[in-house]
């Protein structure tokens, strides 16, 4: 169909300008959780001049009916698809697509070959920081995929995306916050056991380093390994069996918007099935209430059995997202 719009990269300060107003109504009006942002510097930082490396694109449409921004993976293999908006005055009329469609098409240039699949999910190095509905302006640090209660989800599955697995994300108000009876009983068959969950002595306790190997996981080793080197660091919990740390959690400190810090729970593949997970987790909670935190968020698989756990301690689904792609060939 002929139209006469035309689309172009971000280049000029009334681009930028136009594009954090699209972006800032739509947060302001609830149609996207993520955060407003303040001033350019702060959108052109995210948007354009990423300090992380990351490769992005941003394109408007030209009479700023539209924005629409993406970025590559390190290796340039996948087009990540991170925000599509059209003022709601000229919605249904194809500018979303055809901004999605120039948006693929700038990242299928840059990336040259190597592009395998677009996506729109929590890999994506660009990463929101949103607003729990309903609260008092709890924050967390990520958004793990598409809202499924967004316009942006039926959206990018009529443009040819699909799903490929599901995050929930969950939330936990810490005032007045009591470990559950299940949990409490959980803790003191624990001890019949000779299992401990206490916090982490680096004269008293050996073996972190091999659970953390055993987890498998690299974030986790570096940033645990690093905080348990320190002297005068954050606290971290830990499920001491003989002497052994045989899990963690932690480190356990309240961020300044109020958030209680969590880089993960984790527990020796020996270790599982004696509900220390579950009260290693607990005592997290509670470890995190004592030090004033006001509220934890935390986001995980639909499938993953993790999910128990948070379930257990009365943390809440606040929000579910799609992971989407799409091959680029
Ligand atoms: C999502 C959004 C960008 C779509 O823009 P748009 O210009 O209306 O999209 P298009 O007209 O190109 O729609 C393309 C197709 O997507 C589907 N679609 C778009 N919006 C939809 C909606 N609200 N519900 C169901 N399907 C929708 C339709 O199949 C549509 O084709 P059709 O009109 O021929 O049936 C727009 O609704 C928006 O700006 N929303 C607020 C911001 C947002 O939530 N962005 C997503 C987060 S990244």
């Amino acid at each position: 169909m002929e139209n006469n719009r035309s689309y172009r990269k971000i280049s000029e300060k009334a681009d930028i300008q136009a594009a954090m107003a699209l972006f800032n109504s739509c947060a302001d009006n609830g149609e996207v959780l993520y955060k407003r942002f303040d001033t350019e510097t702060a959108f052109e930082r995210f948007f354009l001049h990423r300090e992380d490396g990351v490769r992005t694109i941003s394109i408007v449409e030209s009479q700023y009916g539209g924005f629409a921004s993406g970025c590559l993976n390190e290796q340039g293999t996948k087009g990540y698809v991170t925000f599509v908006a059209v003022q709601p005055e000229r919605r249904r009329q194809g500018v979303g697509r055809e901004l999605l469609h120039t948006l693929e098409e700038q990242l299928r240039a840059m990336a040259g070959e190597k592009l395998e699949s677009f996506e729109a999910s929590f890999f994506n190095p660009m990463n929101f920081v949103w607003i729990v509905p309903g609260t008092d302006g709890h924050e967390h640090p990520n958004a793990p995929g598409v809202d499924v209660a967004g316009s942006g989800y039926l959206f990018l599955k009529n443009c040819g995306y699909r799903d490929f697995a599901y995050q929930n994300s969950y939330h936990l108000n810490l005032q007045g916050y009591q470990m559950t009876e299940d949990v409490a009983r959980k803790e003191e068959t624990l001890q019949e056991k000779g299992i401990q969950i206490t916090y982490y002595d680096s004269e008293k306790h050996t073996g972190l380093e091999e659970t953390l190997v055993n987890l498998n996981n690299d974030m986790w080793y570096k940033e645990i390994m690093a905080v348990a080197a320190k002297k005068d660091g954050p606290p971290l919990l830990i499920v001491d069996w003989n002497g052994k740390a045989m899990g963690f959690t932690g480190p356990l400190y309240v961020q300044e918007n109020g958030r209680g810090y969590l880089a993960g729970v984790g527990i020796h593949s020996d270790c599982r099935g004696n509900g220390a997970g579950k009260v290693l987790f607990g005592r997290l909670c509670t470890g995190l209430r004592d030090l004033g935190a006001k509220y934890m968020t935390l986001f995980t698989g639909e499938t993953n059995p993790a999910r128990n756990i948070y379930e257990a301690q009365g943390f809440k689904i606040v929000r579910t997202w799609a992971d989407m792609h799409k091959q680029a060939k």
